[in-house]
């Protein structure tokens, strides 16, 4: 039987290699050191589980969900939250629309606004969900280049006239994912600008906003005057409360985009098992990840303190739980994957998978599964003087 043309579409599977070399670490017995994974290691806090718990009793949350865009306990506490977190008031009936995490919003917002032809503006690195989907609806993704110089922001002023106009969607993602960083209020009303001018719909990914350090808070773009009419942000409990298995996000934002999305995804899923909506409502407005991101501190700064004795000169990221390092002279960013797994047994993920921008660095996740407090990721440091040939 064969399958659809638009299959062949998808980018090939860059951390192959990779995922090869880890199988055959692991089948040798070696003591790997996981820093590759962008998942939470740390569990779920119990107060929400109790809450999933004592929701699933009630024969309720059973059923089909058929409310319009999700359980209404999960959209209200999410306006209250996004209320009391950003100051802005969002309409749980016609600004936020559930989402089965937020990876499902950005694959399907491309199948809502993406024709034949038609382009969405990516950035280069970044997560790649919005670029694959766009390939898959037949839509062009126009790389936004983004560099240490311009400190990960795209510069908008570089996109083609011609090219903004066949724009239909501009993502955006602060936090960054791989690379930490994060966007300024100047930079989100220079994007809501462009987006008026060009008649584009930005989609802020905000997955990371509750990973901040040092008492930084992400911003969030909705709180740009203008925002409304051109932008929709979509959030996620799963790094914010060690959730990503639970599948709960929201989108949040323009309402007529909100409804484009709703119209599609209605078509294709029927939103969420209603105990998850009930007891992550409960968590958007009780529970807080104060003690996770203080171990994630703890790591964060073992890292960067121990690979800068090394002849690094990493700043310490203030959000999301990554560390993007620069590769030594010498060594690619596949090639020196390569190495930390082979010769010290650290995985870590080549920059080049997230974009061809992200050569010439990798991804270390801070979020550790087996570290207690810090002494694997000191483990790795170790390794990596004692193993990898660094010469600066
Ligand atoms: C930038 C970014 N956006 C979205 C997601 C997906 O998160 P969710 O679990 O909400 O689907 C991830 C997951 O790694 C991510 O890194």
């Amino acid at each position: 039987m064969q399958r659809a043309k638009r299959l062949d579409l998808i980018p090939p599977y860059l951390f192959g290699e990779i995922a090869r070399a880890k199988a055959a670490a692991i089948a040798e017995g070696r003591d790997l050191i996981d820093l590759g994974i962008g998942d939470p290691d740390q569990p779920t806090p119990p107060a929400i589980i109790d809450k999933l718990y004592e929701a699933a009793r009630d024969p309720e949350t059973h059923r089909y969900d058929e409310s319009p865009a999700g359980d209404s306990c999960f959209l209200d506490a999410c306006a209250q939250w996004f209320e009391r977190r950003f100051g802005v008031t969002v309409d749980p009936k016609t600004e936020l629309l559930l989402l089965i995490g937020s990876k499902e919003g950005l694959a399907h917002l491309c199948w809502a606004y993406i024709d034949a032809g038609d382009i969405a503006l990516v950035q280069d690195p970044s997560y790649t969900v919005p670029k694959v989907n766009t390939l898959l609806a037949g839509g062009t993704p126009h790389s936004m280049p983004m560099t240490a110089e311009n400190k990960w922001l795209p510069d908008l002023s570089a996109i083609p006239t011609e090219v903004a106009k066949q724009a239909k969607l501009l993502f955006l993602n602060y936090p960054h994912n791989p690379t930490g960083a994060t966007a300024t209020p100047e930079f989100f009303a220079e994007a809501v600008r462009f987006a008026r001018e060009y008649d584009i719909l930005i989609c802020q990914d905000c997955a990371y906003s509750e990973v901040g350090f040092d008492g930084y808070q992400a911003p969030s773009i909705l709180q740009t005057p203008g925002a409304k009419e051109v932008a929709i942000e979509t959030h996620s409990l799963s790094k914010t409360f060690n959730m990503t298995g639970w599948r709960i996000g929201f989108a949040a934002g323009n309402p007529d985009a909100i409804a484009t999305l709703n119209r599609l995804k209605s078509n294709i899923d029927s939103k969420q098992f209603a105990a998850v909506d009930r007891a992550a409502g409960w968590a958007m407005l009780h529970a807080n990840n104060d003690q996770t991101l203080d171990l994630y501190r703890r790591r964060r700064d073992i890292l960067v303190d121990g690979l800068n004795a090394l002849g690094w000169s990493l700043e310490r990221p203030k959000a999301a739980f990554y560390v993007w390092i620069p590769v030594p002279p010498g060594y690619t960013s596949m090639s020196f994957t390569k190495a930390l797994l082979e010769q010290a047994g650290v995985l870590a993920i080549p920059g080049v998978g997230y974009g061809d921008h992200g050569e010439g660095y990798v991804r270390m996740s801070l979020t550790l599964a087996g570290d207690r407090n810090g002494e694997r990721v000191q483990e790795a440091v170790n390794r990596i003087r004692e193993h990898i040939p660094i010469r600066w």
